[in-house]
């Protein structure tokens, strides 16, 4: 029985029919998950001794689809998206351009019972007043939510593709080692939330821990344990809002100096991996007193506290260690145009390739602080449903979403409220990325339908999660856009 038992027959499916391939094309998405997809089915039909090439796109569209189809491959393997464009690729698949196989786990697209693109949602949800929907599907396809499962936190691109692994593994071999990878995907995608990954998620985990790749803790939960020097762990912990030591440099440094703990070595800071049991925990328990001492609630100071992935066959101190880091790391590379990199360093190569992503990882981090900086001072906008910002051409249409993500919970951010966010993609296009969380879908949001029905209704296509989705929209479109963004989220959140 493989890691997740309601896919297993999806799995044997589209195992079956990937060796029955003289050869395979795998097309992946450019962001860790998709990255991480990409490396776990690489893996796979390396191992079952299948001949493929790899290639990745940044958004899987119309023109993407045919010019998979213009390479000639009769079998086409679709990790971390194709579910969500689904219509398009049936279209290909009944001119007989290629047989698909998807393993993936976002919203599969369904078709207006008129023919026509509608939004994707589980069971076919009706879309806005334009009618029935029917959902178009495939034989061979690898997807949580169609079988139950909910593909924003239960199972990532990797996850669906480690089952896809399992199912493809040779007699007598043992393919458990991608577990690490797919734990990198998920946490990657931020499934990972209070108590850690859960749901399909944790039989993974359970096989990753089986093969002694994988460790899980309960640990500090800030980003940085493996890499950041001690104060700026502390200090680049803008999500716990600790006064006096969050964003303050200082102040982290003076909190870690009035410790009776010696946490210089040989005049260097050392980092929270370099720490004993005994002085973490000593550090931890000074922390927690210092932000009751200044006031941050209790449900805070519960969050500096969670559940770590550590990858026992990577290099301690290293990015590679802490699957946090590790998705930082790819995010580095794939969204810069370097997937190539992101892919070597997740097959092993941990000499070029990883020095290569550790100079991206520069710039992206940069880019990060300084796009979240801008948008802190730019503001954002408030609708009644919805707050939004355009960033232009200030931030990279690519990592766009990352910082409309980090900007929920900074001043002036509503964190009850969804954010959209804009960024030129070219002369005559727009990215769109939004973000929620699953306070607003428990009460009906689901994203992935706002953007994929307000972006069609402005001459654009979209999709994703329910907590998170994304959409490109033809320049100057942006205010009807928002306009419709705001009333659908309205009446989602009404019934
Ligand atoms: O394309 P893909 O599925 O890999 O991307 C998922 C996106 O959704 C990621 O950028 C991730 O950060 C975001 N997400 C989120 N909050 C969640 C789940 C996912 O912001 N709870
Ligand atoms: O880049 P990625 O989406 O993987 O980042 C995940 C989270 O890690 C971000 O939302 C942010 O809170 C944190 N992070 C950080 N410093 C960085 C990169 C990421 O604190 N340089
Ligand atoms: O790009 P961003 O990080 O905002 O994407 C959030 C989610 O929406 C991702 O899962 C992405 O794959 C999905 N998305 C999509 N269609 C688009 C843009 C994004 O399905 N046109
Ligand atoms: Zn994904």
């Amino acid at each position: 029985m493989g890691p997740v038992p309601e896919l297993e027959d999806r799995a044997r499916r589209c195992a079956d029919r990937l060796r029955d391939a003289d050869e395979v094309l795998l097309t992946s998405h450019i962001d860790a998950d998709g990255l991480t997809s990409a490396a776990v089915a690489a893996s796979a039909l390396e191992r079952a001794g299948i001949p493929f090439e790899t290639v990745f796109s940044k958004q899987l569209d119309r023109e993407e689809v045919a010019a998979i189809a213009e390479t000639g491959y009769d079998t086409v393997l679709f990790t971390d998206f194709g579910s969500g464009q689904l219509d398009i690729i049936a279209e290909h698949e009944r001119a007989g351009d290629f047989t698909p196989v998807i393993a993936d786990h976002h919203q599969p697209a369904t078709v207006a019972a008129d023919g026509g693109t509608g939004a994707g949602g589980a069971g076919g949800s009706e879309s806005g007043g334009s009618g029935e929907t029917r959902r178009v599907d495939t034989e061979y396809h690898l997807n949580p939510l169609l079988e139950g499962l909910d593909g924003a936190s239960e199972l990532s691109g990797a996850g669906a593709a480690y089952v896809l692994a399992r199912a493809l593994e040779p007699e007598g071999t043992d393919s458990r080692d991608l577990a690490a990878l797919a734990i990198v995907g998920a946490v990657g995608d931020m499934q990972d939330g209070d108590g850690g990954l859960q749901g399909a998620n944790e039989g993974i985990v359970r096989e990753g821990v089986e093969a002694g790749v994988v460790e899980e803790a309960t640990d500090l939960a800030l980003y940085g344990r493996q890499t950041r020097p001690l104060p700026k762990l502390l200090e680049y912990a803008s999500e716990a809002r600790i006064p006096g030591i969050s964003n303050d440099e200082a102040g982290a440094v003076k909190f870690l100096s009035g410790l009776d703990l010696d946490l210089k070595e040989d005049g260097d800071w050392r980092r929270w991996v370099d720490l004993t049991t005994e002085e973490r925990r000593t550090l931890v328990s000074s922390l927690m007193q210092h932000a009751v001492s200044r006031g941050v609630p209790a449900s805070r100071i519960e969050d500096l506290i969670g559940t770590s992935y550590t990858l026992l066959a990577e290099e301690p101190g290293t990015e590679l260690r802490d699957v946090s880091e590790f998705s930082t790391l790819l995010n580095a590379t794939a969204r810069y145009e370097r997937a190539d990199v992101g892919l070597a360093v997740c097959l092993g190569d941990r000499d070029d390739a990883l020095e290569r992503a550790r100079t991206l990882l520069r710039n992206h981090r940069r880019n990060l602080s300084e796009g979240l900086q801008w948008v802190k001072t730019e503001g954002v906008t408030r609708e009644e449903h919805v707050q939004w910002f355009d960033a232009g051409t200030r931030i990279r249409e690519t990592i766009v979403g990352i910082i409309a993500g980090m900007a929920i919970g900074a001043d002036g951010v509503d964190p009850n409220v969804p954010i959209v966010a804009f960024a030129e993609k070219s002369e005559d296009e727009v990215k769109v990325s939004s973000r929620g969380n699953h306070r607003l879908t428990r009460r009906g949001l689901d994203l992935s339908v706002v953007m994929r029905e307000c972006s069609q209704a402005v001459g654009g296509d979209g999709g994703g999660h329910d907590v998170a989705a994304g959409a490109t929209i033809p320049q100057g479109t942006q205010s009807e856009f928002i306009e419709r963004v705001n009333a659908l989220i309205g009446d989602q959140l009404d019934d």
